[in-house]
């Protein structure tokens, strides 16, 4: 596929790293959930919008299961992904601590100015957790 390894070598002279490409062109984690216990959608400084829904164990509060979609950039893409790879059998305590250094080292090299990008993955999620922890409430 030509167009797919153009793809990758444009993103690979951008700064992103093998697994950060990989996130991308494989699309991981991008999806919706229907009925999640947890939603959000959110819109970040540059105007991007990045919705997240999760699949939450009641008792121990664990995530079992995350998925995303975003308008945005090729940052906002790999960011979402990792994220959601990251906290998947984590508490919401454990996720909602992880912040955008944490998703950039986790991708291993991207752009640095896609720490915004991390951050509008970072925030939607936080927002999630609001949102259920208000739900239990
Ligand atoms: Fe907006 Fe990347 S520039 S999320």
């Amino acid at each position: 596929m030509a167009e797919e390894k153009d793809k990758k070598n444009l993103l690979k002279i951008s700064g992103y790293s093998s697994t950060a490409i990989e996130y991308i062109l494989r699309k991981v984690n991008v999806g919706k959930i229907e009925d999640p216990d947890a939603h959000a959608v959110y819109t970040g400084p540059c105007g991007d919008t990045m919705e997240i829904f999760l699949v939450i164990e009641p008792d121990y509060k664990v995530i079992k299961e995350a998925k995303f979609q975003a308008v945005g950039c090729a940052g906002a893409l790999t960011c979402g992904s990792a994220l959601t790879e990251m906290i998947k059998g984590k508490t919401i305590e454990q996720a909602e601590e992880i912040d955008e250094e944490d998703v950039m080292n986790w991708l291993g090299g991207i752009p640095i100015q896609k720490i915004y990008c991390a951050c509008l993955a970072k925030r939607t999620l936080r927002n999630a957790i609001t949102e259920y922890r208000n739900k239990q409430n």
